[in-house]
């Protein structure tokens, strides 16, 4: 494949909260080490998403979608999931990376990029799916459940939560003098990296040697 085909792989980044994954995505594009990606659209669900604003400050698109109007509107989750898939598609967006993205998708959206939808989830694989997972594994360290903790990034194969074909985990301990907040912190400086890591090493960018 010739390189020019490979520059500019156009990704959409969704979010629904703070953004700080999607900001260590977008750093790591302006420190070249996503090279040959596009960070070419954001979505938020949540209109309060700090994430929009870090999208605008980099001149990033942003859509904001709610699924709010469909739920009130009586109208199936499937037609949110193929309606925003119409939106990427119609944008020419290859991959897709879940950044703290807070809903779950299913085969309407799914279908449209088979193996090509990335999610992050803070904790190991099989550990502490859905929300919550930081606080729910340091309330399992306190009752001496378990010994540490750990990130994953995986490929979103169906609308299993947090499950599926993983591409890079990483241990991260828990101390016992943390609070949450230590914890939280020591895992999200993880994520930040993992996740640009995983996007290198799935092909969607690759690291300059420049
Ligand atoms: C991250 O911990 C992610 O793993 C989880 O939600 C958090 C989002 O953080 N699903 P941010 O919005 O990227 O700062």
């Amino acid at each position: 494949m010739p390189d020019e085909k490979r520059d500019g792989k156009k990704i959409a980044v969704l979010v629904s909260g703070f953004g700080s994954n999607l900001q260590a995505i977008l750093d790591a594009a302006s420190k070249g080490q996503l090279t040959g990606t596009e960070v070419a659209l954001v979505v938020s669900n949540r209109r309060e998403a700090y994430g929009i604003q870090r999208a605008i400050d980099h001149g990033v698109p942003v859509v904001y979608f709610p699924l709010a109007p469909y739920t009130r509107a009586g109208r199936p989750r499937q037609e949110y999931d193929a309606a925003l898939a119409a939106i990427l598609r119609a944008l020419a967006i290859e991959w897709v990376v879940m950044a703290g993205w807070m809903h779950v998708f299913g085969p309407a959206f799914l279908d449209h990029f088979p193996q090509r939808v990335v999610n992050l989830h803070p904790a190991l694989p099989g550990a502490f799916p859905g929300t919550q997972a930081i606080a729910r594994a340091y309330e399992a360290f306190q009752r001496g459940e378990i010994d540490g903790t750990g990130v994953m990034v995986h490929l979103v194969p169906d609308e299993g939560v947090d499950v599926g074909p993983v591409v890079r985990q990483e241990k991260v301990p828990i101390h016992p003098d943390d609070s949450l907040d230590d914890l939280k912190t020591r895992i999200h400086k993880v994520e930040h990296r993992l996740l640009v890591e995983a996007l290198q090493q799935l092909g969607v960018a690759r690291e300059s040697f420049s």
